[in-house]
């Protein structure tokens, strides 16, 4: 049977929207300045551009040039360049993104649920009965979000974000298309307010400057690397098979190599500016942030807007639309990858697979958000006590997307060789990619991803791991073995039962071939 004739984009507009809306997301909002403030905000810009040179652009380009190139989903993609070896590398990568698609989408819904209460009772004192806490004890902001995450409404919430991402992927390119050309320039209008109005707030341009002091002792620190990394990863929607995919519905002559320029400087501009709003916010109010990004996300800077003169109730609601719009033009890529992957291997038309894909995608995101599982001893390690989220997160964000990375690298460095992928590119493109690239690709980003898995799972043994070994002990310690082994059974396991099923194989055995 011939392959399904291919979804493309209708514009180059309409792509780089996309694409760059699946960048900007939270990771660009919060976590980027979480991990900023963590690691000694001028400290981290550093380490932050070293990453996005040396690995987030040639990554950026590699994995565009390899939907492109073979015009399929993620893991047909790879399956064309390694045979069975590469199929599973694709799986293994969609799977992993499966399971940070569940909790971010969890998170969206705990967006929505604060956008909510940004009309009103978001900033006003509650008690939080659950956790038998009188009104008055936390800040507003935290004492709403502790109230809602106990309550069933926030499965609701989570419901309802699912329902839109499955919307808006339900016609493929052209439904997305649809919702990009809205939800991006609304996100880059929303953070350009904000900045004005945090560097209008007294003592707010300190922040920024903070922002611009670098301290070269703390670069010393191993850690500021990792996160650094991993954050550059996370934030060009890398290792997720997710620009694979968006490429894979671009036209035979387009220009990846600018394509891949394009899209990394939007993301980190964004970022930047992100950054500039927050930190303006942060200095203005004298706000310290706990190392945490949800913190960062529910606590801290609402309590920064709830402290401006005028407008609280505007720029909050203004602040947590800018999350959602943000949040789903990224759980959209998320959700349109691996869906993409199912119509491909499997021959379903996609609406079928919108929705199973989108059924088993609630009852995970579901599992996140049950008030039962979020602990109210908040345990004061800064991560809310949100232990079942903290420890898939730990695994798949800092471990699986740097090894979907890996792998990636030295399938495409040492089975189908860069050239290969350059001499598909650069035909038209208009800035070229060198021979340089070669050697990034089959050395230097290898090495670089196993340095630091090395430090980090030397951390883990010397228990030193998520949080800093202290206050992981008895359940504790137990739920995240039993976590990581549900992480490894899922993503190892489930990648092969995906690749033993016969699926696009045994209609086109199209595969196996390096000069697709
Ligand atoms: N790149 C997306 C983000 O930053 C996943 O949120």
């Amino acid at each position: 049977m011939a392959d399904t004739p291919r979804d493309q984009w209708k514009s180059k507009l309409g792509f780089i929207l996309a694409a760059s809306g699946s960048a900007i997301g939270l990771g660009n909002i919060v976590f980027f300045s979480a991990n900023a403030y963590k690691y000694g905000a001028g400290a981290f810009y550093v380490p932050y551009l070293i990453a996005l040179f040396l690995l987030g652009i040639p990554v950026m380009i590699m994995e565009l040039g390899i939907g492109h190139r073979a015009q399929r989903a993620y893991p047909e993609a790879m399956y064309r360049i390694g045979g069975i070896k590469g199929e599973w590398i694709g799986w293994f990568g969609l799977l992993n993104a499966s399971v940070i698609t569940m909790y971010y989408i969890t998170i969206l819904g705990w967006v929505l649920g604060m956008w909510i209460g940004a009309f009103g009772s978001l900033w006003e004192p509650q008690a939080v009965p659950a956790f038998d806490l009188p009104s008055g004890t936390l800040s507003n902001s935290m004492s709403y979000f502790f109230d809602m995450i106990s309550k069933f409404e926030t499965v609701a919430y989570v419901v309802i974000v699912w329902i839109l991402n499955a919307a808006i992927v339900w016609s493929g390119t052209k439904s997305i298309e649809r919702a990009v050309k809205v939800f991006v320039p609304l996100m880059w209008i929303f953070m350009i307010v904000l900045i004005f109005r945090g560097i209008t707030l007294p003592d707010g341009p300190q922040g920024i400057m903070l922002l611009f002091t670098p301290d070269f002792e703390v670069m010393k620190d191993f850690e500021v690397w990792q996160g650094a990394f991993s954050q550059i990863f996370f934030t060009l929607s890398l290792g997720f098979g997710i620009m694979a995919t968006y490429a894979s519905y671009l036209p035979k002559k387009s220009d990846q190599s600018s394509n891949a320029l394009t899209i990394s400087f939007m993301n980190c501009a964004f970022e930047y500016i992100a950054g500039l709003a927050i930190f303006a916010i942060l200095f203005a109010f004298a706000i310290v942030p706990k190392a945490s990004t949800l913190s960062m996300t529910f606590f801290v800077l609402p309590e920064g807007i709830g402290s401006f003169p005028v407008g609280v109730q505007l720029f909050g609601i203004m602040f947590f639309t800018l999350l959602l719009t943000a949040g789903l033009t990224s759980s959209v890529s998320l959700v349109e990858a691996l869906a993409a992957g199912v119509i491909d291997k499997f021959n379903l038309p996609r609406k079928t697979v919108v929705l199973i894909v989108s059924a088993i995608g609630v009852i995970g995101s579901v599992m996140f958000a049950l008030p039962m599982v979020i602990d109210p001893g908040l345990a004061g390690n800064g991560t809310l006590g949100l232990t079942l989220l903290d420890f898939f997160d730990h695994w798949a964000f800092s471990y699986g997307l740097l090894i979907c990375g890996l792998l990636e690298c030295l399938l495409v460095g040492w089975v189908l060789g860069p050239e290969k992928l350059r001499e598909s590119i650069n035909p038209h493109a208009k800035i070229k990619v060198g021979p340089i690239f070669d050697w990034m690709i089959k050395v230097v980003i290898p090495a670089v991803i196993l340095v630091i898995l090395g430090f980090s799972i030397k951390n883990e043994m010397s228990g030193d791991g998520l949080y800093g070994g202290t206050t992981e002990t008895g359940t504790m310690q137990n739920l995240h073995v039993l976590v990581l082994a549900g992480w490894l059974v899922f993503t190892i396991l489930g990648a092969m039962a995906l690749t033993a099923a016969g699926g696009f194989r045994r209609r086109s055995d199209a595969g196996g071939d390096s000069d697709v």
